[in-house]
């Protein structure tokens, strides 16, 4: 049966429980609105571990803008039922005051490739990002720690930040998962209109089939997405770009 906790303190009373049985743990870190995609996630973590942690919190850090942290969709009963289908065990669902208990004093900053790709569109995103992704690694005390390679640039961040610090908990990275017709999912997904949602696949297609990141940047553009980057890097093609309001990122191996 799937138990919610509030505090740090009530996770730590189960997990010195769970150490001393020698149990191992796998770690989901979510902002909730859970969808197929973070199934995976904690089909990886329940298939790995004997325990499996999730935490939903909408980390207000990492939004750059006010009316995204506001709109975010927050579905909690529904997020619990899917985590309850996929084997989670326990979910951490903190205030604000509970994971900033001295406000933003004590950040993680990254100086070099937060600053590019999403950081350069987004200023202080990561920052927000790292921070709090520290936090959850260290109140979760987990064996393994599950992250969606939708969100690249975040998981190499993250792996970045746990060699950096030495932190002992192993970073797994799960496949993005589409609808059918190619559209990555996204919690953000639920924003787009019934004309950005028919359109929104051919940001996956062209990044897909574009034989360079210009020729992929002007076809979307000629498409009718707002392009923020559109870039190559090692054996990846990513991108970002905006239908109305939504913000939508995306990434294939090349
Ligand atoms: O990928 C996400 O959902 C968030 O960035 C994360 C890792 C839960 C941190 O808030």
């Amino acid at each position: 049966m799937l138990r919610t906790v509030h505090t740090v303190a009530a996770w730590r009373a189960l997990r010195a429980a769970h150490h001393a049985a020698g149990r191992t743990i796998g770690f989901v870190p979510t902002m909730g609105a859970l969808h197929a995609g973070h199934a995976t996630l904690f089909d990886a973590a329940r298939r790995d571990c004997d325990v499996v942690l999730a935490s939903v919190f909408v980390n207000p850090t990492q939004f750059d803008e006010s009316t995204d942290f506001d709109t975010y969709p927050r579905t909690l009963d529904a997020d619990r039922t899917l985590m309850a289908a996929h084997g989670v065990d326990v979910v951490f669902v903190p205030s604000v005051a509970e994971m900033y208990p001295n406000g933003t004093a004590y950040t993680v900053q990254e100086d070099a490739f937060s600053r590019e790709l999403c950081g350069a569109h987004r200023p202080g995103h990561f920052t927000g990002v790292l921070t709090v992704v520290m936090k959850l690694l260290q109140i979760a005390g987990a064996d393994r720690a599950y992250f969606g390679e939708k969100d690249w640039q975040q998981l190499q961040l993250v792996r970045g930040m746990v060699q950096a610090f030495c932190l002992e908990t192993e970073i797994v990275g799960c496949p993005t998962v589409r609808e059918p017709d190619g559209l990555a999912l996204s919690s953000r997904n639920v924003r787009l209109s019934p004309a950005e949602r028919a359109l929104a696949p051919q940001f996956h297609a062209v990044l897909n089939s574009a034989p360079d990141a210009a020729t992929a940047r002007q076809r979307l553009t000629e498409l009718g997405f707002a392009v923020d980057y559109v870039e190559d890097i090692d054996r990846r093609r990513l991108g970002a770009v905006r239908l109305g309001s939504t913000r939508l990122i995306d990434n294939v191996a090349r």
